[in-house]
């Protein structure tokens, strides 16, 4: 199943020392963060590249996706990695119910020790990483994926300041370390988790990670398969088009190779129409949802759109942006932007999956090329 991902060895071996890194003049070292759109293979690469690397590297590496488990609390899901983890240390598990009174539990109540290593009850999650280190005697590596996931619970945040000071105790020269590394699909989330003070990652190297390029492109025009050559650098122009998202490509040719009776001829320029045709379906969906808002939800969104991490949806000037906003784009509209209706119009946007909330009120949009979208649909509509 593997020899369908193109590897990303050295760049993952690259990453790897980065991260394991000491360094000798900051106490601890922070972690890092790793930013890149949505689809363009974060994921793949945590799983496939970096975590071997890692771990070849002497490394412990425990793995939460907070994308794939939006149905449980993300605090629960970082938990839930690290208890994961214990239940293969068994020492670990016995000094631990030692330290906390629970000895006396019989085997088949570890598993009810192991529910305790909740956050506040029990046993606590730095308590538990700590056990956890001395017994391995290397490094931890916990990487959470999508990691803005965890600032839209309290649950969530409070198992980011957990780790700060699981962190901060394992860094210190007993321990043999821990880091942290997260991912995320918008810089401005993310920054949100380390901009300020009282963040758990205040001051960790935000990366952009890098999309897949040329190397990736030549790899998967000599494996596509398709009966006859297609040209590299025709596909690398289509696949930077693509928003650098794999996906597009391998449909493409999934659709070539099933499309049975059709021509035998130009199978190149084929795969390169099909390429086009997908890039075109994956904008239409996006441009259907944008253009499905009323006009005071694509004023809002718009606002904030540009405004960034700057954004701040109920200050007076805000207000007037969005009231401009909605003079270009409904100019007989007689709806006046209010905190109550802006308010609306923010949960709206949530739903439709266009805006992303974190716990404490901050906004973002779900998908920063969505907002490269909705101004290329600006230009090409021209002044409403
Ligand atoms: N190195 C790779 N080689 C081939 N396909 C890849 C590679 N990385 C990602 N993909 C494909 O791209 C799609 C998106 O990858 P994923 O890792 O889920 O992206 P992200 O986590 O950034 O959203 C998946 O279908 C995956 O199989
Ligand atoms: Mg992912």
């Amino acid at each position: 199943m593997n020899s369908s991902l193109f590897k990303r060895t050295e760049l993952a071996a690259e990453i790897a020392d980065k991260i394991l890194f000491t360094s000798p003049t900051s106490a601890s070292s922070s972690g890092l963060f790793l930013a890149a759109p949505r689809r363009t293979g974060k994921s793949t690469f945590l799983r496939e590249d970096l975590r071997p690397q890692l771990e070849i590297k002497g490394a412990l590496v425990l793995y939460v996706d907070l994308w794939e488990n939006r149905q449980t609390d993300p605090g629960d899901a970082v938990v839930s990695a690290i208890r994961t983890e214990l239940a293969k240390h068994d020492g670990v598990l016995k000094r631990l119910a030692k330290s906390t009174g629970l000895d006396k539990v019989s085997v088949a109540g570890t598993s009810f020790a192991l529910d305790k290593l909740g956050l506040a009850q029990g046993i606590s999650l730095s308590s538990a990483l700590i056990a956890l280190s001395d017994d391995v005697q290397t490094p931890i590596v916990l990487v959470i994926d999508e990691a803005q996931h965890a600032i839209t619970t309290d649950g969530g945040t409070n198992a980011l300041f957990a780790l700060k000071a699981a962190r901060d105790e394992l860094n210190s020269t007993r321990h043999k370390g821990l880091r942290v590394v997260a991912t995320g699909s918008n810089q401005d989330k993310l920054a949100m988790l380390r901009n300020s003070k009282d963040q758990a990652f205040f001051g960790a190297p935000l990366v952009r990670f890098p999309s897949l390029g040329m190397d990736y492109v030549k790899w998967f025009c000599a494996h596509a398969d398709l009966g006859a050559p297609i040209d590299p650098d025709v596909v690398f122009e289509m696949f930077a088009r693509a928003s650098f998202r794999p996906e597009i490509l391998g449909a493409a040719a999934d659709t070539l190779r099933f499309s049975f009776g059709g021509a035998t001829t130009d199978i190149a320029g084929r795969f390169y129409e099909e390429v086009a045709l997908e890039i075109e379906s994956t904008n239409k969906e996006a441009k259907r949802v944008i253009h499905s808002l009323t006009p005071l939800q694509s004023s809002v969104f718009q606002v904030l759109a540009m405004a960034g991490s700057d954004y701040a949806p109920f200050e007076s000037k805000t207000m007037e942006a969005y009231q401009n906003a909605m003079a270009t784009i409904s100019p007989k509209s007689d709806v006046a932007p209010d905190l109550s209706n802006v308010q609306q119009a923010l949960v709206a946007l949530q739903e439709k999956g266009l805006v992303w909330k974190a716990a404490r009120g901050v906004y973002a949009l779900e998908d920063t090329s969505l907002g490269e979208l909705l101004r290329l649909d600006a230009q090409s509509q021209g002044p409403a």
